[in-house]
């Protein structure tokens, strides 16, 4: 069974299956709907629905409020239809944005790192593919991984450039998840695993040609690293700067590899910094969180710059606080914030961002 739906201003219509979201109908459709976390925590995808039937699906009562349900607005990413039904939606047409339509792939687990005592690397070969050659994706953007035998799949970012064989994926342990916890304990090399991608909104406006900052918490290093990566590759030569914040020393990873890349590309400078290494530790570096250093190294003046933050949400909203005191505006500041279920009982939207 399957139902029409229209999407407004557009006036485009797709099918949607019984059971499949208004958001993977359209995307796959290769219809671009605004959408963040993907599974009903953040409210990016909130949209107006009529003329039909639809059930909310697993939407947070703080990303959609009651009154907002009265309205007739649904969450995209989790609203399911029972009938035709028309949806209005704020479609904001991006330049930059390659709009690639999500797809299933099949991949097998080529290798697991342990890159932190709490991240894996976990390394996909993309084996079976529906109807393309490979993932395409842009850097920034994320995966929905089935694990676990979860019926719900769990949001990954993309941590490795379009142009490497494998995508990588580094995880970080979630106590008491279950698919993370299976990542750490039960994963094994050999797996066959399924994913959709890509989604989300989190890449670089290459278009605008001003310098980058990009910040980066715990196993939020993922997309920047990305990103960094595929802009040090294609040859970009404006200043970017990648602040990488953990907890103790033996949580930095990558470092080593920043360091080579800061060395190779003189218009990169990485900067690590470390919030609870113990003082009496050989660490000579940085101390404190991503957003005081930011702060120290900018001298609170972050104008002309554009910053792409990712990682758990207090590190985001102390970021974004930091950079608007340093008068960086709104528009200039993009975020990926890693919600989880924990998530799902909290108010999840920035109090710092209108759009968001
Ligand atoms: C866009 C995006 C990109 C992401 N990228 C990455 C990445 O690159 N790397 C990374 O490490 N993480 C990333 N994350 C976070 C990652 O998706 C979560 O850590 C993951 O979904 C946790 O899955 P799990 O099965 O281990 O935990 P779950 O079993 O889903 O549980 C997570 C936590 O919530 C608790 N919980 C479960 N259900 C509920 C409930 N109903 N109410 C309250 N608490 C509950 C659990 O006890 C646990 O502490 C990303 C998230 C998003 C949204
Ligand atoms: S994308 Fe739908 S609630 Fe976050």
């Amino acid at each position: 069974m399957s139902y029409q739906l229209t999407i407004e201003p557009l006036g485009q219509t797709v099918e949607v299956a019984e059971g499949q979201t208004i958001l993977d109908a359209c995307l796959r459709a290769g219809i671009w709907l605004p959408h963040a976390c993907g599974h009903g925590l953040c409210g990016t995808c909130k949209v107006q629905a009529s003329g039909g039937e639809l059930e909310h699906g697993e939407a947070s009562p703080f990303a959609l409020m009651d009154f907002e349900r009265d309205e007739g607005k649904c969450l995209a990413c989790t609203a399911t239809v029972q009938t035709d039904i028309t949806i209005e939606a704020d479609i904001d047409p991006d330049p930059d944005a390659q709009c690639l339509p999500l797809m299933d792939y099949q991949a097998r687990v080529a290798r697991i790192e342990t890159l932190t005592p709490t991240i894996k690397g976990v390394f996909l070969e993309i084996e079976h593919e529906h109807g393309d050659a490979a993932l395409r994706f842009q850097p920034g953007q994320y995966v929905n991984l089935w694990l676990a035998g979860e019926a719900a799949p769990r949001a990954f970012s993309i941590a490795s450039a379009p142009s490497s064989r494998e995508v990588e994926l580094n995880i970080r342990l979630v106590p008491g998840g279950k698919v993370t916890s299976y990542v750490h304990d039960g994963l094994k090399v050999g797996e066959q695993v399924m994913l959709s991608g890509p989604l989300g909104r989190f890449f670089v406006r290459k278009s605008d040609p001003r310098p980058l900052l990009f910040i980066a918490g715990g196993s939020g290093l993922s997309s920047p690293r990305s990103m960094v990566l595929d802009l040090l590759e294609s040859g970009d030569t404006r200043p970017i700067r990648l602040i990488q914040g953990a907890r103790t020393l033996d949580e930095l990873y990558y470092r080593a590899e920043f360091e080579q890349l800061a060395a190779r590309h003189p218009n990169f400078e990485y900067l690590p910094v470390l919030s609870g290494e113990p003082q009496d530790s050989a660490w000579a570096g940085e101390r404190g969180y991503v957003h005081e250093l930011a702060v120290r190294h900018f001298g609170q003046d972050f104008r002309g710059w554009r910053a792409y933050l990712c990682g758990p949400p207090p590190m985001i909203e102390a970021s974004i606080a930091a950079l608007m005191q340093g008068r960086l505006f709104e528009k200039d500041i993009f975020t990926e914030k890693f919600l989880s279920a924990a998530d799902a009982g909290q108010a999840v939207r920035s109090p710092l961002f209108r759009s968001l």
